[in-house]
Order: structure tokens, then sequence, then C-alpha cells
């Protein structure tokens, strides 16, 4: 297990905390995740949300192992028939970064100690699986109002999986950040805070490497 992906949503976390806060006060028409890893992080903690009262939800997990983990971690917590698990790369494959691009001078990243501190990351994303997921569940068909967006994939595409996902939404959604304090979404803050016509922060939470709650909401400016 790669240490970036050993820092699953515990039940007594602060985003845990934040979910339950948000799903309080939130009728959400459907939830999309990025980045499952084993199921028994953010994945169990939107489950458990949604246990009474049931929304579409899907979760987008690239590394095959991990996916089939998931499946079977979810089955034996009773979660398995809340969720629509996909194995696919989030974006279009194209949109994978080569090495020669990646900077990891803006922020922390997970393998800062390491040999070759971008090849884990590259590593993270090479499987074959099915490539642009959002781009399919985010068709015009699909997509609803009020939906919740939730984005923690690698370190190297958190920046690109949000422009992808902005690219795509036509409709006003909340979105979780995941890992704000490192470079998987530390562009993807500088771009909100830069924005605040179509970006309002409803809470930025320091614990660990940071997540924030952002309300988006297109139509002012499409
Ligand atoms: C930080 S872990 C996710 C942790 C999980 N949200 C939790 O709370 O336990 C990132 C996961 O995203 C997957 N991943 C990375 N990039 C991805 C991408 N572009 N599309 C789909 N999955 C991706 C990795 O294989 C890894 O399992």
């Amino acid at each position: 297990m790669s240490k970036q992906c050993g820092m699953g949503i515990n039940k007594d976390d602060a985003m845990a905390e934040s979910i339950k806060k948000l799903f309080a006060e939130n009728r959400f028409s459907r939830i999309i995740e990025c980045g499952t890893f084993n199921g028994l992080g953010s994945t169990s903690r939107f489950c458990e949300q949604i246990k009474d009262n049931p929304i579409p939800f899907f979760s987008i997990e690239v590394n095959t192992f991990y996916y089939a983990m998931a499946h079977q971690n979810l089955r034996k917590a009773g979660l398995k028939n809340l969720v629509t698990l996909i194995n696919g790369l989030s974006v279009p494959r194209n949109l994978l970064p080569k090495k020669e691009e990646i900077d990891l001078s803006i922020a922390y990243s997970d393998f800062m100690n390491a040999e070759d501190p971008k090849q884990p990351y590259l590593d993270e994303v090479d499987f074959n699986v099915l490539d642009d997921v959002l781009g399919e569940l985010y068709q015009t068909d699909y997509e609803q109002e009020n939906e919740l967006l939730f984005l923690d994939s690698a370190g190297h595409m958190g920046w690109i999986e949000f422009q992808y996902a902005i690219s795509l939404a036509r409709k006003n959604k909340t979105i979780i950040l995941d890992d704000t304090n490192h470079i998987k979404h530390f562009k993807s803050m500088q771009h909100i805070r830069q924005h605040p016509k179509i970006f309002t922060i409803i809470e930025e939470n320091p614990d660990r490497h940071g997540f924030a709650i952002i309300k988006y909401h297109p139509e002012q400016t499409k």
C-alpha cells in the first residue's frame, strides 16, 4: 500500500464529522467519488450517511486490486448495495501527466525522501482500465442539481482532475477536496480563492493535510 493511501477517512476524523454535518444540512441528489482505495475510508463514510435514504453513489478506483478489496470490505460491512464501484481512471488517459510535467515543488508531497519521488505517482495510475469515467458520469442527461463530488485521487492528479471535473460540470454542486495543503489540491484551492463568483468556501480544515468543502455555482457565469 502506498503511503498516501494509508490515509483513509476514519470514523473519528475531522472530515468524518464534517461529512455528517454536510448530510444533515443538505439533500444531495447523487455522490461521485474519485479514489475509493479499500472502501473503508470515505466510501464507507458516505454509505453510512445514505443508509436510510439511498441516493445514486458512484465511486471510481483505478487500481484493480484496491477495487476488488473495496468490493470485499464493503460487502462484509453490509454497505455494498449503497455504492456502485467502478474500476477506472477518472480522467481521459491523455490528461495523465508525463514525469517531467509533475511539479513537486509547490507543496508537500508523499514521497519526498524517495530516490525518485515522482515514480510512485506515475505507478499509482498505471492500470489498463476504462478511462474518462467522470466524462461518462457527467454526460448531460446524467448530471443533476445538488450533487456531491469528492476528489481524493493521486497526489499528482488532484489539480488535473479538479480542472477536468469543473470543465464538465454545468450544475450547482458541493465539492469536497481532500489534501488541500498538499500537491494534490494546493493549486485547486488557489484557483477557488481566485474565483469567488463561482466558488463559495464552506469549510477549510487543516486536519492532516487539510480538506475543504466548497459550493460550486456555475450558472452565475455560464
Ligand atoms: C488517497 S487514496 C483514497 C483514499 C480514500 N478516499 C479513503 O478515504 O480511504 C487515493 C486512491 O485513488 C486511486 N486513484 C488515484 N488516481 C486515480 C484516478 N485518476 N482515477 C481513479 N482512481 C485513482 C488510488 O489507486 C488510491 O486508491
